[in-house]
């Protein structure tokens, strides 16, 4: 393995970005591609086992192009087969939930830990079995949100129609005065700011972009595999279907990652 070839992350759509983003700052060396899988999204109504082939199918083709690490920028991906990847690939593959549930057991202190996922993530009972087998005391709030995905992907971070489908999706777990909030799907840390409105500020929000970064380094490192080249990386963003991005999405998603420009050219994996 070369140690010049791309790191790749990939999602549904535009959510593993918030992934992106924090690997992308911590590596300003390393050749980053991202790719955003918008022609089958959303995943999170999916068959578990269609996510996990449509997951293979982008493992594949990245591999091919030499990826030296994948990151499943997806927490329904990850849930639906990571286990299954790290498996069949050689490569290094890791996904977002143990550094979720870690940091959520450390900034608990009542114990009561909400969860907020795709239905496929909820259902698949993963984050549940893994907070609790983090720390055995805790207590699980887990709630499927689905709406907020269509809602980032067109760009509504912040509005009223946003705010109010958060506060009827989290009303039982503020009655159960949960103090931390998971937030179990690479889209929702874009609806931090109305999701602190409606949990309130002194609930912690924890999502895992920073520990998957240091995690990639853990590995890269003990791999000698870092990039050492002194000149910028290159950035590459690519999804599956052009005709699904918003220029809403592209606007607002570019502030809110700190990104200079965001440029997604069309990539179908499953084109001819
Ligand atoms: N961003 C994805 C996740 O972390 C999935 C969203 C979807 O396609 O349903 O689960």
């Amino acid at each position: 393995m070369d140690k010049n070839n791309p790191i790749v992350l990939f999602d549904s759509g535009v959510g593993g970005l918030t992934i992106a983003k924090e690997v992308m700052s911590e590596f300003p060396n390393e050749d980053i591609i991202y790719f955003g899988d918008t022609a089958h999204l959303p995943y999170g109504s999916r068959p578990q086992t269609e996510v996990r082939r449509f997951a293979f199918e982008i493992i594949d083709y990245f591999l091919k192009l030499e990826a030296k690490l994948v990151i499943i920028a997806c927490n329904t991906a990850t849930a639906a087969g990571l286990k299954a990847a790290q498996k069949r690939f050689e490569v290094p593959i890791i996904g977002p939930i143990k550094p979720g549930v870690r940091e959520a057991t450390l900034a608990t202190t009542n114990n009561k830990i909400g969860v907020i996922a795709t239905e496929g993530t909820i259902e698949s009972g993963v984050y549940q079995r893994a907070l609790q087998t983090q720390s055995a005391n805790v207590e699980v709030y887990a709630q499927a949100c689905p709406k907020f995905i269509p809602l980032v992907e067109a760009g509504e971070l912040y509005s009223q129609k946003t705010k109010q489908i958060a506060q009827y999706y989290l009303a039982s777990l503020v009655k159960e005065e949960i103090d931390t909030l998971l937030l179990g799907c690479t889209h929702f840390p874009y609806l931090r700011k109305v999701l602190k409105e409606v949990v309130g500020e002194s609930v912690n929000l924890i999502y895992p972009g920073r520990g998957i970064a240091l995690q990639v380094r853990d590995i890269l490192e003990s791999k000698a595999l870092l990039n050492s080249n002194q000149i910028k990386g290159k950035r590459e963003f690519y999804i599956s279907n052009l005709d699904k991005l918003s220029a809403k999405f592209v606007k607002l998603g570019k502030e809110f990652l700190n990104f200079k420009e965001l440029n997604f050219k069309e990539l179908d994996l499953w084109s001819g």
